[in-house]
């Protein structure tokens, strides 16, 4: 079977996605002279050629700085719609995504304006193209503890529209549980909490996010590897991974794709999905990502198929509703097979 292929046709969930990583740069300028905000690039090359990154920390700035065209709902509510029309195309049936408040509040911008616009392009993809959806607020791990306190207060004010709590931004000297007793809140509120983990950080960020935030998904894990015990803990607990391959190549977690843990992941037997993390600066939406760490690693049809019945047992979407995902796939594997 032609893989690229039965990667374009299966239908599959989206579970680590950042949707301030979407804005393409064509909307950025766009955005910057609707709002008049100055960047420093004139064209869509020139912002691409900013797009050159050693280390998690260089492609951050660069997206905060992105970020900053972002004022009125309808640009929120754009570039989500944007990002739901392009993954439609792409099979997706179901996306849980991230989103930076904090990094928006800080430049003036209301929790609100933010969740507005996002939740209203959610709404809207449901009826129009029956893309499910759940919403996960993170906490920006470079700020102070009473930061995430502040998001957090916003999130309570509008539980129907959030899911979720995350942790995101700088990994390296800010272990996740320096926000142990946010996320200790968060849960008691209902929030169901997930971490990035183990992207730049050691395995023990790993081990302290499933033991202090009480996580229920570890986004990106890849570090965990260094850790055998680990890795049979998060096995036995069937722990859903998050994994985004060119983001990890283009942040230089890895040198090649070649090198990339989700082949090893899926032989150990964890619950591993791929998902793209920030498609517009990483050079791939989820099915890019497939399509080439599949090539690079020498994932076979079976491998493939597996990841994408992953992404809705990862998911957080009733057991009914993965069942119903995971009947689509096999419908269109043998559909595909006629
Ligand atoms: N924010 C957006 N993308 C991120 C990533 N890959 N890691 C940490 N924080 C992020
Ligand atoms: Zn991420």
């Amino acid at each position: 079977m032609n893989l690229d292929r039965l990667i374009d046709a299966l239908p599959k969930a989206e579970l680590h996605l950042h949707i301030e990583g979407t804005l393409e740069p064509a909307m950025m300028l766009e955005l910057a002279k609707r709002n008049n905000i100055d960047l420093p690039y004139a064209s869509v090359a020139e912002v691409q050629a900013a797009y050159e990154f050693n280390n998690l920390q260089d492609f951050l700035d660069i997206y905060y700085q992105g970020m900053s065209v972002l004022i009125e709902v309808r640009d929120f509510y754009d570039l989500t719609w944007a990002y739901l029309e392009k993954v439609h195309g792409d099979g997706v049936r179901h996306v849980e995504i991230f989103f930076d408040p904090q990094a928006h509040m800080e430049r003036g911008v209301s929790f609100e304006t933010a969740l507005e616009g996002i939740t209203t392009a959610l709404e809207t993809a449901y009826k129009e193209m029956n893309i499910s959806s759940k919403l996960i607020m993170c906490f920006l791990r470079h700020l102070p503890e009473e930061a995430a306190f502040e998001a957090l207060e916003c999130a309570c004010k509008h539980k129907e529209h959030i899911f979720g709590v995350g942790l995101d931004s700088s990994e390296a000297g800010r272990p996740p549980e320096l926000f142990s007793r946010v996320f200790a809140e968060a849960r008691a509120q209902g929030f169901v909490p997930v971490a990035h983990a183990g992207e730049e950080g050691p395995a023990a960020y790993v081990e302290t996010a499933l033991d202090d935030l009480q996580v229920q998904r570890v986004d990106h894990g890849n570090r965990a590897f260094a850790d055998p015990a680990l890795i049979a803990r998060m096995v036995r607990d069937q722990t859903p991974l998050t994994m985004c391959p060119l983001s990890n190549l283009r942040l230089r977690g890895i040198e090649r794709l070649d090198q990339h843990p989700v082949k090893k992941a899926l032989k150990v037997g964890l619950l591993a999905t791929v998902n793209s993390d920030d498609p517009s600066y990483f050079g791939g939406y989820v099915n890019d990502n497939y399509k080439q760490v599949a090539k690079a690693v020498g994932l076979d049809a079976g491998e493939v198929v597996q990841l994408a019945k992953n992404s809705f047992a990862a998911s957080f979407i009733s057991n009914a509703d993965k069942q119903k995902g995971v009947d689509a796939i096999d419908e269109c594997v043998s559909h595909l097979k006629n």
